[in-house]
């Protein structure tokens, strides 16, 4: 795999505050008020702004390790829905619009319905979690995202106790996804958790990064991240959220059951058949790091897991 030094689509420095000084900046200031006056204090402001991001709180889950750069996290990107190609995700996702957008909660839940994504969010209070992503290629970034636990969506929509997994379903739309119109995956791409995984603290379902609205190539307006788990479990770009009884069948795993299986807790012990997981490239580092059990997440989600055989439920 070729990590680039310079990013391609490289953003002009009069367009944007480099995420890093940015994000330091934003260290220092507490209040949701301070937030908002920021413009008047002369800070740069987002040049193309999308729908604002409301104001957020820093949460308690925050990893003290650099942050991803910015140029790094939103033209690196696996989406297979605009172009197998990292880099070119970015560019050919650029007018994606996610606005309307509309989320149909359905399967076993007290209150089904198709919700604008407004009213889905709407009262549920934001928070920035800084979190590391490891990707089963193999490389890693930290990624400071903005979103709220899974588990206050789904408290809200009252799931039967029939529900033992939750499926997602990233949008399908060949006409704007140019990757759709080739059979690389089964679209749409499908993505679950068990109950109880989706019900963890750390789950969130992510609407923003680097304190902005997140990029379409990140999976704009919606999407989950696991941190515990390959990045693939990360389903972007969310159009329905589904309570079922019967373990879903992910996209990955109709791609290759051999390979990828439908925990995917990143585990340094199991190899994937094709390359090791021992290690991996921290994106913008040279020397590759060790991977740790769960991501390094193993004090907090062990215990999901405590009794089952890794190797076999890999
Ligand atoms: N979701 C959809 N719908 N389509 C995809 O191709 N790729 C996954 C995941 N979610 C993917 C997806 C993979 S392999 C990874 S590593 C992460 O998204 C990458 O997220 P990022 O681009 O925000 O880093």
């Amino acid at each position: 795999m070729i990590i680039r030094s310079q990013p391609r689509h490289a953003v002009k420095a009069s367009e944007i505050t480099p995420p890093r000084y940015y994000f330091n900046r934003r260290r220092f200031i507490t209040s949701a008020a301070a937030l908002l006056a920021a413009p008047a204090l002369g800070w740069p402001v987002e040049s193309r702004p999308a729908r604002p991001l409301g104001p957020y709180t820093r949460s308690r889950y925050i990893i003290d390790e650099p942050l991803t750069d910015y140029e790094d996290i939103t033209h690196y990107n696996n989406f297979y829905e605009f172009s197998t190609d990292k880099e070119d995700v970015a560019e050919l996702a650029k007018d994606f619009r996610t606005d309307p957008w509309t989320v149909i909660i359905d399967g076993e839940v007290e209150k089904p319905g198709r919700y604008h994504l407004e009213d889905i969010l709407r009262p549920h209070p934001l928070e920035e979690r800084i979190y590391r992503l490891r990707c089963v290629e193999a490389w890693s970034m930290v990624i400071p995202w903005v979103g709220f636990p899974l588990a206050d969506l789904i408290k809200r929509f009252q799931p039967t106790s029939r529900a033992k997994f939750v499926e997602f379903t990233t949008l399908y739309d060949p006409a704007q996804m140019p990757g759709q119109r080739r059979r690389i995956l089964d679209w749409p791409y499908v993505e679950g958790l068990r109950m109880d995984e989706a019900m963890h603290p750390l789950t969130l379902l992510a609407v923003g990064l680097y304190g902005k609205v997140l990029p379409n190539q990140n999976g704009a307006p919606l999407r989950l991240v696991v941190p515990w788990k390959y990045g693939f479990k990360n389903i972007k770009s969310i159009v329905r959220i589904r309570f079922v009884e019967h373990q879903p069948v992910s996209t990955w795993m109709k791609a290759g059951p051999r390979e990828y299986g439908f925990y995917a807790n990143v585990n340094p012990h199991v190899d994937h058949p094709r390359w090791s997981q021992a290690r991996e490239r921290r994106i913008g580092e040279f020397f590759k790091r060790k991977t740790l059990m769960f991501n390094g997440y193993g004090e907090e989600v062990a215990q999901l897991y405590a009794g089952m055989d890794l190797r076999r439920f890999f």
